[in-house]
């Protein structure tokens, strides 16, 4: 019975550390030990540069595609004020942003932009889930032609998270974002690692992964 206590106590203290070091997120990132041969390895599965590579606390809350979306709209020069954060952007104010999600992705992909949408305007333009077996491609390509490539950034996954087996062929996407001047950016997660992911052929903007 002591020896139950005493180490339920000691779960007890545990679970404290533990819950106090989620949320400071970057104890949790400093934690890591061999950061840079982490980077080093995970670079050499997407085939960038360790250099390009940052460990970031999450993907699943935002905080990695947040990131992603303040160097991309920086880029953009888009009027930009993000409450989170204890800077703010304020360039040429342009345009409404238009932005290309799949229906039904995960919040990694969702939260960020909606975060940011209180702020700028963003236009979503959801993809529905595809209706026949040819998948998402058809109807994604579809969806760009539309809006005549108007659109300013298309944030996707390899494979939907939630669709067993969906498949998006990013080096297409990559090619056609290339060509009309679209921002890239990719949640790697479920398919990097398993797939074959090259950001070179892909010529995308930004990776998020877990
Ligand atoms: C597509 C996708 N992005 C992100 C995540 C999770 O990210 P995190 O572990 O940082 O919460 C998941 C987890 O299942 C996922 O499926």
């Amino acid at each position: 019975m002591a020896k139950r206590l005493c180490h339920v106590r000691v779960k007890e203290q545990g679970n404290t550390v533990a819950v106090q070091r989620e949320s400071q997120t970057w104890t949790t990132v400093t934690a890591i030990s061999h950061p840079d041969e982490i980077r080093s390895y995970f670079a050499h599965i997407i085939r960038a540069a360790s250099e390009d590579i940052a460990i970031v606390p999450s993907t699943g809350t935002g905080f990695a595609m947040t990131m992603i979306a303040h160097n991309i709209l920086r880029d953009m020069q888009v009027k930009f004020k993000f409450q989170s954060f204890s800077f703010s952007f304020s360039f040429s104010s342009k345009k409404k942003v238009k932005l290309l999600l799949l229906q039904d992705e995960m919040s990694s992909e969702v939260y960020a932009w909606q975060e940011i949408a209180q702020e700028l305007e963003i236009e979503f333009i959801i993809v529905p889930h595809p209706t026949s077996s040819q998948g998402w491609m058809p109807i994604i390509l579809q969806i760009l032609q539309e809006h005549d490539y108007n659109v300013d950034i298309c944030c996707l996954p390899q494979v939907h998270w939630s669709d067993v087996g969906s498949h998006i062929d990013l080096a297409l996407i990559g090619n056609v974002c290339h060509l009309h001047d679209i921002k890239f950016v990719i949640d790697g997660t479920q398919s990097v690692g398993i797939m074959p992911f090259n950001v070179q052929t892909i010529r995308c903007h930004g990776v998020q992964c877990t």
